[in-house]
């Protein structure tokens, strides 16, 4: 049996976790609630990559890549230099237009503001930039942050599975490993079911004063052997580390 080569996430306790690290040529889904820290396990991901030898696009729809290079600076993480030598990309693609002349139109809803009605139209080409996108790519890992608005535009769930399973084969075909950041959501939806993998960050409130931590967990990870554990971690000044019983991992 050919031995399962694997990516370190980089962030050593879920490596450990993950038994060394995500199976190449996996699409594993991170999902999380906002400010958990998704994008930032995504980033730190994204520099172990780099550092792995391993040529990326980071796909980012709603925070600017000059935004994500300074998180980055800010923990220490010089995407530049990658961005430099064509290791990296980060694309922009910002999942709505407000079009005078709607193309399409995806989204609409009415309101009423003291008494006056008016209706919001949000148009989008977007579910067919962001396979575009894809299909340009011809990289080793794609990190997409976040699915959620595509997911968002899709009609209903026969045409969101539809799309997925799209954008997840043109992953496949061209071979890349796929990283996904979902917002988190009650059901468990076609991205999880569809993805090789599903890491989730949730934060648990511990008190009726409102304390809280965050713990991960892997949900899935197929082809391989894994902790069930549900683990404590913190955003700190150098990324997300994780804890054990014992300690920082
Ligand atoms: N240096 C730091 N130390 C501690 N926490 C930090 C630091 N930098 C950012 N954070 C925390 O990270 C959160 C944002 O993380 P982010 O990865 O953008 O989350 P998400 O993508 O899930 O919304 C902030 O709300 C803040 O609490
Ligand atoms: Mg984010």
């Amino acid at each position: 049996m050919r031995e399962i080569q694997r990516i370190k996430t980089g962030i050593d306790g879920l490596d450990e976790m993950l038994n060394s690290g995500i199976p190449k040529g996996h699409i594993v889904t991170l999902t999380g609630p906002t400010g958990g820290g998704k994008t930032t396990v995504a980033l730190q991901f994204t520099l172990s990559c780099l550092q792995q030898d391993l040529s990326c696009i980071y796909i980012t729809t709603s925070q600017s890549p000059e935004y994500l290079i300074q998180m980055g600076n800010m923990f220490g993480w010089d995407f530049e230099k990658y961005m430099q030598s064509n290791q990296l990309e980060f694309k922009f693609i910002l999942p709505v237009k407000i079009a005078s002349t709607p193309t399409r139109r995806d989204l609409s809803y009415s309101r009423h503001i003291n008494g006056i009605p008016y209706t919001i139209e949000v148009t989008s080409d977007y579910l067919a930039r962001l396979p575009a996108a894809l299909m340009e790519s011809s990289v080793d890992v794609i990190v997409i942050d976040s699915i959620t608005e595509f997911l968002l535009l899709c009609a209903d769930e026969v045409e969101r599975r539809g799309r997925v399973i799209h954008i997840m084969n043109i992953m496949k075909e061209k071979d890349s490993t796929g990283f996904i950041v979902k917002e988190e959501s009650k059901e468990f939806s076609s991205v999880e079911l569809l993805s090789d993998g599903v890491i989730k960050l949730e934060r648990l409130v511990l008190t009726e004063k409102g304390e809280s931590v965050n713990v991960m967990r892997i949900v899935k990870m197929r082809l391989t052997d894994h902790s069930k554990d549900i683990r404590e971690y913190k955003i700190t000044s150098e990324g997300i580390k994780i804890f054990s019983k014992f300690g920082i991992i």
